[in-house]
């Protein structure tokens, strides 16, 4: 089955690439640095290393941009997601000030690339700004940015087309088109002796051993065999499990509606609340589009239309809330890390001295991406920075709120493997009952199979055992994919990851209903509860 396309604007831009597709890596080659993921953070990282003389290979499982990248709103600000007054809270003010200078430098590299490399990528400055009904909360907060050196006002939002009592705007941040963006830095890459390979899934990274170097092998019998890796994959698929107990995976949605041209103001606007609603312009030749994204949840863990209904309740919220009744373009939703003590992971691997690796990121991918493009390109030139230890993927939080939201998230794990393995409950018909689009988990023959029937009918049967650390998958019917409770991969119908940290696909399994029902006719099975 395709995996039910629910494409962001964004690949508009890929139809001009179409003549620029990369050839997968088939051989082995040896170069100074390998790069696993053609996002911004990959492509950042290879174009800064390129531009400094090192021979650069990008690998990447999709096409370029096919990951998180593709799927942001693109917001580019150091007014991260984090709050800053919880965040001062928690790590201290000086530590909340170098994570906005980090953030700061994102942005303001991103300016430099786009002018550097002239890339036409919609790139412009814009305000953030942040509004909400608690006047004392957005005051809190605007003295603590001006102690910390950010300018910001707070006002009454005149220019608003909707309701606030209050805002607070940040001048000088950016929005852009990703993946405009990432084709500028591709070119960049390619222009200074650097390799990009699509369609070249990374299946395992081998330490250095003492004669050669890191060996990064690719499927379709690529390898790469280099000085240090650089894995900008979202999830670091190699790290099996020490990360993946400090982040937890959310899914968030957007909807894009078509506006009339000059009809709400050019800004990235967040609101106040818990998740929080976001929302930017994004221009075009003969109107706007209107991004509005939030409605975020844990990762496999709603029911199987939740995607559907949260789609519905941003455009209601778009209508109801901010009085835009407009038409939805598109509506995608996208996967993003949330770490228990709200700071990315950046830096070396737990006890390795050449494998890097940048995740954790929140809804800051544009930043902190770039942010970590710097980062361990100075690393890689034995150059420390001021956030080496602060973002050090090693760290260990002891704060108590981080402790708390650490057990918190982890607790899904073992209560995921139990409700997923041992409770079952009968169904009246088995997987012949399921309509196009609808998937389930089922015992057949004595064995538990997940089984989702595609739009010609086809029903695709797979392991519903994770290959990560073995959690059973939940079906998303609002995306036609196989979603990971626990840690988050996500896998197609037909068991194609999608999303790590698995490094491996899902078991395809082979049906047998017997007796071979008669079309729409029942068969004996147990569905197992999700
Ligand atoms: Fe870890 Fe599935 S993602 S068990």
């Amino acid at each position: 089955m395709d995996r039910r396309e629910l494409p962001p604007p964004w690949l508009d831009a890929r139809i001009e690439w179409n003549g620029e597709r990369h050839a997968p890596l088939a051989r082995r080659v040896k170069c100074d640095v390998a790069v696993v993921g053609a996002g911004i953070t990959g492509l950042s990282t290879a174009l800064m290393l390129a531009r400094a003389g090192k021979r650069v290979v990008v690998l990447e499982a999709e096409r370029v941009g096919a990951g998180e990248t593709g799927r942001t709103s693109a917001h580019a600000t150091h007014v991260v997601d984090a709050w800053l007054p919880e965040l001062a809270a928690r790590h201290g003010e000086s530590e909340a000030k170098m994570l906005w200078d980090g953030a700061k430098l994102g942005l303001e590299t991103i300016a430099r690339q786009v002018a550097a490399e002239g890339i036409d990528c919609d790139f412009a400055r814009v305000p953030a700004v942040i509004y909400g009904d608690d006047p004392l909360r957005l005051a809190e907060f605007a003295a603590l940015a001006r102690q910390i050196g950010y300018a910001c006002r707070q006002e009454a939002p005149e220019f608003l087309p909707f309701a606030a009592r209050m805002i607070l705007s940040f001048e000088g941040q950016a929005r852009l088109h990703p993946l405009k963006y990432l084709a500028g830095l591709v070119r960049g890459v390619l222009a200074r002796g650097g390799h990009v390979h699509e369609g070249s899934r990374v299946t395992e990274v081998r330490p250095a051993g003492t004669a050669d170097g890191v060996r990064v092998v690719s499927e379709g019998g690529g390898e790469v065999v280099c000085e240090h890796v650089v894995v900008a994959a979202h999830v670091p698929f190699h790290n099996r499990v020490f990360l993946h107990t400090k982040q937890a995976p959310y899914r968030t949605y957007c909807v894009a509606l078509r506006v009339a041209k000059g009809s709400f103001p050019d800004l990235l606007l967040v609101d106040m609340g818990k998740p929080y609603h976001y929302l930017r312009l994004q221009p075009r030749a003969q109107d706007d589009l209107l991004i509005l994204g939030g409605e975020d949840h844990k990762t496999g863990q709603e029911g199987d239309h939740e995607g559907t209904l949260r789609f519905e309740r941003l455009a209601r919220h778009a209508r109801e809330r901010l009085g835009i009744d407009a038409p939805v373009e598109f509506q995608w939703s996208g996967q993003v890390l949330q770490p228990h003590d709200e700071l990315p992971f950046i830096g070396l691997n737990v006890h390795s001295r050449d494998e890097f690796l940048a995740t954790g990121f929140s809804g800051d991918g544009m930043v902190y991406g770039t942010l970590a493009a710097h980062m361990i390109t100075q690393r890689i030139f034995g150059r420390t920075t001021p956030w080496d230890d602060l973002l050090d993927p090693a760290r260990i939080e002891l704060e108590p709120h981080a402790v708390a939201q650490f057990v918190g998230e982890n607790k899904d794990y073992p209560v995921h493997m139990l409700k997923d393995w041992f409770v079952r409950r009968e169904a009246a018909e088995g997987p012949a009952g399921l309509r196009p689009g609808q998937g389930g988990l089922f015992k057949v023959n004595g064995r538990r199979i997940a089984v989702s029937r595609a739009a010609n009918g086809q029903l695709l049967a797979v392991s519903p055992a994770c290959p990560h650390l073995g959690c059973g998958v939940h079906w998303n019917e609002a995306e036609t994919t196989w979603d990971c409770p626990c840690h988050g991969s996500r896998f197609s119908a037909e068991g194609a990851v999608i999303n790590g940290p698995a490094a491996h696909d899902l078991d395809v399994v082979e049906l047998v209903l017997d007796p071979v029902p008669a079309p729409g006719a029942p068969v004996v099975a147990e569905e197992v509860a999700p």
